[in-house]
């Protein structure tokens, strides 16, 4: 059936326009993949997101709303038309704010904040949450954008945020080296680049949680379809249908076989014509399903006579892992005050607001993917292993990536794209849909978890033991690295001398839970921060001074045996925290003698996380070189996915280089060009990456100095492609273009790995399983509507330990992003299969969630990091919900049991308080 069509005309960005194209087409549609202008995002079509924002006719509109034919004669300006050929204000605001990190909200907000400038130029900050109340971000937390906002007007240059000086490059805030892109539109998210000629992809889906398949003629329904140009199922996959993070466990199929383990899971490909597929009714697809019994808890997953999700995982266990150290047992039965509780998660949603996207195409032999992730490594390996290629026939070129968060570690659409490209000799294109996006990528686990701590009449804990199970869904994902960190870090940054802590992954048919800022450990420390409180309370001892009284300290060891020589600064974060603890409870004592419906509580929690692999190697390589140009190049194969890592990195090596960070040009992650920086994960690429950049530029500038036969205390300065060596009164001068180049036009050039020292754990979980921790500890200030249930946060203050803040601005910008994180996760974020598989339902907080954040940063250098830096992407969010149920129980005297904290589950709470009184 053809799709009528019509020309329709309207301006854009001030430039007359006519399309062709069907009255209906969405408008955001129409300018990106008609006009090209993919600066306009689309992270859901349904109007929840925003990041479709165009203003038309001078209003902000979401273009996934609004169709083509209804734009007719409408003024439309996007955020290319924003600059107008030098950045407007509001952009030069949002890179010296840092108000964009993976960029991919960015001109929604953008445009939307124009609307508002335009009318109201000093906008108040109520003012200016309101305009852009309709555009999510979830990597910033909002602040930075409300101050580049706010900002926005008093900007009388376009930059004024300078480059350092050479040497002084670690510890200043340039703005982000990547960041122009992200303010103009220009950046290329995983969709904005697919070919012309590109066969785009639907993937055919399970709609059961567990059920057997069979597929009836697929090449007649092809056939009777024109513009369809192949199915594929597994029975074309030409290697090992298998995939997964974790070699041992690896288990998950790219197309399933026979049967699917879980609602969503991808079945098979249909390819063809972009306009065939855009309009493609797959309700009479020819696949038969029957349904099979499913289980979705872990509790029932257990259940003697279930049915197992994988034959060879007896009663659903993928794995567990195990710390034990002196004797737990007794210790909590000499205890003087001893607490016991038991606390369940939900799921949680990434909900980046970029869904999965990108393209393939064959390049001679060699498959090329373009494509949003976080690990372009593993998915060059587990890409292979599908398609039946060897490593070297797989080039990953990550795009921008719009959030990862941990769930872009795992291939999602790599192996299909490639599938469909090695099939048909053609390129081939595809954008998950949010709702696809949602049901099929993986999430943070939901965790059943019981625990008992015991301390001596001083008011030390003595003995601590802690079980969680967590439903790892139906592949097993990270779900063995989150049995395997949860032990090591359940007992807090407390000194423990008695501990048994068991994690185990239990296979559910529910949706695969996998890598989330954490890895299990945020879920983990609200158990164990809220006992924290309880143990205060019996013990009748502050709550703050109770965690400073407690917390470990140089010298200490860990609950895994590993002993902390330095760089330990939980104290430091909690002594920060101390005046501000005292003016809270203040200030909430104050409010509540005055208030009899509302109630106010504070409340404090404390992080600590080993940065990188679980006491595996996690090496980095990075390879910088001077070009005979006079060019820094710097291979920097860490995927920044909003983080910071292009400039963090880059800082760090022209410190060690001694050269300033403006001569330096990246080549970004590519796995036929940069070497291996390993995944974007376990916050780990400041730490590791860091240090291989800072051995790279050393190992550069000693490669220079040895050249000008000079010590290591001269000076090196660059000026165009001219090299100045300096030693006491000596100069010499080297003309790069005279010296003989590589095969990259390199005439310097160093290579360095670094692999973070750590020891295995044995059967008791003893050994060093991380080489830097990084700490930090938060407080959250809130108030409690005692009839609704209902929670206003007032202010977060958070103090992390970062050991040296290379780029301050990033880290701050990390802290308030992590932070709105855990407030989703501790007030609203609940996924449900079947029930929140949209950002309608699946609830992220928005601008108006995000309270005041005051951030104190620490710096105890541990002398492993580079220039002393620890990881910090995971820690941030850690400490935020467990402060925000603790302040909850402080206000309203109880303690909600199921994260997260509803209204309707405080209001539960208080309802049973009030029975039982
Ligand atoms: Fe239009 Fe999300 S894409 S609101
Ligand atoms: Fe807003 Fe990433 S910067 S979603």
């Amino acid at each position: 059936m053809s799709i009528e069509r019509a020309d329709i005309a309207f301006e854009v960005n001030g430039a007359a326009i006519s399309v062709n194209v069907p009255p209906l087409r969405r408008l955001s549609s129409v300018l990106r993949d008609e006009l090209r202008l993919t600066g306009t995002k689309v992270g859901c079509d349904a109007g929840d997101c925003g990041a479709c924002t165009v203003l038309v006719d001078g209003e902000p509109v979401c273009a996934c709303l609004m169709s083509a034919a209804s734009a007719a004669g409408a003024a439309i300006t996007t955020v290319e038309g924003l600059a107008n050929g030098k950045l407007s204000a509001l952009q030069a605001s949002f890179l010296e704010h840092g108000a964009a990190q993976c960029g991919i909200c960015t001109p929604g907000l953008l445009v939307a904040a124009t609307a508002l400038l335009e009318k109201n130029p000093f906008p108040t900050e109520v003012e200016t949450q309101d305009a852009l109340g309709g555009v999510l971000c979830r990597c910033t937390g909002y602040r930075k954008i409300v101050a580049a906002v706010m900002d926005a007007s008093r900007h009388v240059e376009s930059l004024n945020r300078r480059m350092p000086q050479s040497g002084h490059a670690v510890g200043a805030s340039p703005i982000r080296l990547d960041g122009l892109p992200k303010v103009t539109g220009g950046e290329k998210f995983g969709g904005d680049s697919f070919p012309a000629d590109a066969l785009a992809v639907l993937v055919v889906r399970s709609p059961h949680y567990h059920a057997r398949f069979a597929f009836g003629d697929l090449d007649s329904w092809a056939r009777a379809r024109p513009g369809v140009a192949g199915v594929f199922t597994a029975a074309d996959i030409p290697g090992k249908n298998c995939f997964g993070v974790i070699g041992p466990f690896a288990d998950q199929p790219a197309l399933a076989e026979g049967f699917a383990r879980f609602r969503g899971e991808a079945v098979a490909l249909v390819a063809g014509e972009r306009e065939t597929i855009l309009d493609l009714d797959l309700s009479d697809f020819p696949v038969s399903w029957t349904e099979l019994p499913h289980v979705l808890e872990p509790r029932e997953a257990q259940a003697d006579g279930v049915e197992l999700v994988h034959q060879h995982r007896p009663a659903n266990l993928l794995t567990s892992g195990f710390v034990e150290r002196g004797d737990p047992d007794a210790a909590l039965s000499g205890a003087v005050v001893t607490v016991s509780g038991a606390i369940d998660t939900s799921y949680v949603e990434h909900a980046y607001i970029e869904p999965e996207a990108g393209y393939a195409y064959m390049d001679g032999d060699t498959l090329v993917v373009v494509a949003c992730t976080q690990a372009p490594y593993m998915d060059r390996d587990d890409t292979a292993k599908v398609l039946g290629l060897a490593v070297d026939k797989v080039r990953i070129v990550p795009t921008a990536t719009g959030g990862g968060f941990g769930s872009k570690l795992d291939v999602s659409l790599q192996p299909l794209i490639g599938l469909v490209a090695m099939k048909t000799g053609r390129p081939a294109a595809l954008a998950y849909t949010r709702n696809e996006s949602m049901i099929s990528t993986t999430k943070r686990h939901p965790a059943e978890m019981q625990a008992t701590i015991g301390a001596d009449a001083d008011g030390y804990v003595t003995g601590m033991v802690f079980a969680g199970d967590f439903n790892t869904g139906a592949y097993a994902s990270w779900g063995p690295t989150v049995a395997n960190r949860v032990p090591v870090h359940a007992s807090g940054p407390y000194a423990t001398p008695n501990y048994r802590a068991e994690g185990r992954a239990i296979h559910t048919n529910g949706p695969i839970s996998g890598a989330f800022r954490g890895f299990g450990v945020p879920q983990a420390t609200i158990m164990q921060e809220t006992l924290y409180d309880e143990l205060a309370g019996k013990l009748g001892i502050d709550r703050l001074d109770f965690r400073l009284k407690n917390c470990l300290r140089n010298g200490s060891e860990t609950v895994t045996g590993q002993k902390l020589d330095s760089g330990v600064g939980i104290a430091e974060c909690l002594e920060a925290l101390q005046p501000h603890w005292t003016r809270a409870l203040a200030d909430t004592e104050l409010f509540n003698a005055g208030s009899s419906t509302k109630k106010r509580g504070v409340g404090v929690a404390s992080c600590w996380y080993g940065c990188g692999n679980t006491s595996l190697p996690n090496p980095s390589t990075i390879k910088v070189g001077i070009s005979s140009q006079g060019e820094i190049v710097l291979h920097q194969g860490a995927v920044d996915i909003g983080q910071g890592s292009n400039t963090v990195i880059t800082q760090i090596c022209a410190d060690a280089l001694g050269l300033p960070l403006e001569k330096f040009r990246l080549k970004s992650a590519d796995t036929a060009i940069t070497p291996d920086a390993g995944k974007t994960s376990a916050s780990r690429q400041t730490f590791v990456t860091g240090k291989a950049a800072e051995r790279a530029g050393r190992a550069l500038r000693e490669a220079i100095l040895r050249f000008a036969n000079v010590s290591e205390r001269a000076a090196i300065a660059l000026d165009g492609a001219n090299l100045t060596i300096r030693e006491g009164e000596a100069t010499r001068r080297v003309e790069l273009s005279t010296l003989q180049a590589d095969a990259d036009g390199l005439v310097f050039v160093a290579e360095e790995t670094y692999d973070p020292p750590t020891l295995p754990l044995d059967a008791k979980g003893q050994g060093k399983p991380y080489a830097v921790y990084g700490y930090g500890a938060q407080i959250a200030e809130l108030e409690v509507d005692l009839k609704l249930g209902t929670v206003k946060l007032i202010k977060i203050t958070a103090a992390h330990d970062v050991g040296k803040a290379i780029n301050p601005l990033l880290v701050e910008g990390q802290i308030e992003g992590g932070i709105a994180q855990g407030i989703g996760m501790a007030l609203m974020e609940e996924y449900i299969p079947g029930r929140t598989e949209n950002l309608h339902d699946y609830l992220i907080p928005t601008i108006g969630d995000v309270p005041s954040i005051e951030t104190i940063l620490i710096e105890v250098p541990d002398p492993e990091g580079p220039f002393g830096a620890k990881g910090l992407g995971e820690h941030v969010l850690i400490p935020t919900a467990p402060a925000i149920l603790n302040a909850i129980r402080h206000a309203a005297g109880v303690l909600v049991t199921k994260v997260p904290a509803t209204p309707s589950r405080i209001r539960a709470a208080i309802r049973d308080k009030e029975a039982r009184q």
